[in-house]
């Protein structure tokens, strides 16, 4: 009998079953409780990770360099200037050979189809640690916090607002639709999400009852959400778009007045992070001189308040990654779902 996850990649969230996806927020759920209980799960005992990262990061590179710790693997990181993935040497011959080599391999970068590429090549599983298109292991941490909040995913309603057609607006839309959750999209009609996007997440809405809603009107878009969630306007890779974004999102900024039009005293905040809520960073000092604004997507206000859950889902990398990382890699027998 063969285990569920065994051997398979972690590249998109159209990828799993919405019960799948719902055993690995359950699975980091009780993974979290090992760690909090100094109970070993040492489930890549002696395995070897690759950590190839085309971007920067935080949280990401964290969570999967201690979460392989935890699972008793080495996480080797190899970044953009250390290989010569696509510039010297092309993607297939470098998954052939980490696929020799690693267990397991993590990449961050822009293209979709170089993640894809790897999977294919190197014949172990691959995590996508964010593409341009997706961001699928931020999905297990964001539902993981949803669901310790209000106990259970189905019908509650999220309400995104910002760049409708970023990796983390595309893959909230399209998982929400697989879980049974209800997303509203709350976006300038030039940023919302393309329009084959919205037709597989509605097609996964039909199945599971979600109900979705695209719309450039915040009052509409964010009423009754039990979730206010934001993400930067700017991506990686799109530095060059700050003036534009400024000013096709400024309406759409999470502020105080925006959290009360949930109408929904219980409503949380989430962001993916990092975020532009002050000036104390280089990018954000940049934006105060050129643009006279010291908060971009979120107010400061906001990020402190008592909805702000984003450093619950910053931990929940961490647990999520782990989850995903050891049912994909590790020995575990998971027959059924
Ligand atoms: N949320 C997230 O992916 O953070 P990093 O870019 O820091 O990894
Ligand atoms: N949309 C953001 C997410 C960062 C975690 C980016 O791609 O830069």
């Amino acid at each position: 009998m063969t285990s569920v996850f065994k051997g398979r990649s972690f590249l998109a969230e159209k990828d799993f079953t919405k019960e799948e996806l719902q055993y690995l927020i359950d699975f980091s759920q009780h993974l979290k409780g090992m760690k909090a209980n100094n109970q070993p799960h040492r489930y890549l005992d002696g395995k070897n990770i690759a950590l190839l990262f085309e971007k920067n990061s935080t949280r990401t590179r964290a969570a999967f360099t201690v979460a392989a710790v935890d699972l008793g693997a080495h996480p080797e990181f190899l970044g953009a200037n250390d290989i010569q993935l696509g510039t010297k040497e092309s993607v297939e011959d470098t998954a052939k050979v980490f696929g020799r080599m690693f267990d397991g391999i993590e990449f961050r970068g822009f293209s979709q189809q170089v993640v894809e590429d790897l999977a294919n090549y190197s014949g172990v599983p691959v995590w996508n640690g964010l593409t341009d298109e997706w961001h699928p292991t931020q999905m297990i941490a964001d539902f993981l916090t949803i669901q310790e909040n209000f106990g259970e995913l189905t019908g509650l309603t999220i309400a995104y607002c910002g760049d409708g057609r970023n990796n983390v607006a595309n893959s909230l839309l399209v998982t929400s639709a697989i879980l049974g959750v209800n997303i509203h999209v709350v976006t300038p009609k030039a940023l919302q999400p393309e329009a084959t996007i919205i037709a597989q997440a509605q097609a996964y809405a039909k199945e599971s009852g979600a109900k979705i809603l695209v719309t450039d009107d915040v009052d509409q878009g964010v009423l009754g959400a039990d979730v206010v969630y934001t993400d930067v306007w700017v991506s990686m890779g799109e530095e060059e778009k700050f003036q534009e974004r400024i000013e096709q999102l400024l309406p759409y900024q999470v502020n105080q007045s925006l959290m009360k039009k949930t109408q929904n005293d219980q409503v949380i905040f989430m962001h993916c992070l990092p975020a532009f809520h002050d000036d104390q960073t280089t990018y954000g000092k940049k934006a105060a001189q050129a643009y006279g604004i010291s908060e971009m997507e979120v107010t400061d206000e906001v990020f402190r308040s008592k909805y702000a859950r984003q450093f619950d889902q910053a931990e929940n990398r961490l647990h999520s990654i782990k989850a995903i990382m050891a049912v994909t890699a590790g020995d575990l027998f998971i027959p059924k779902v």
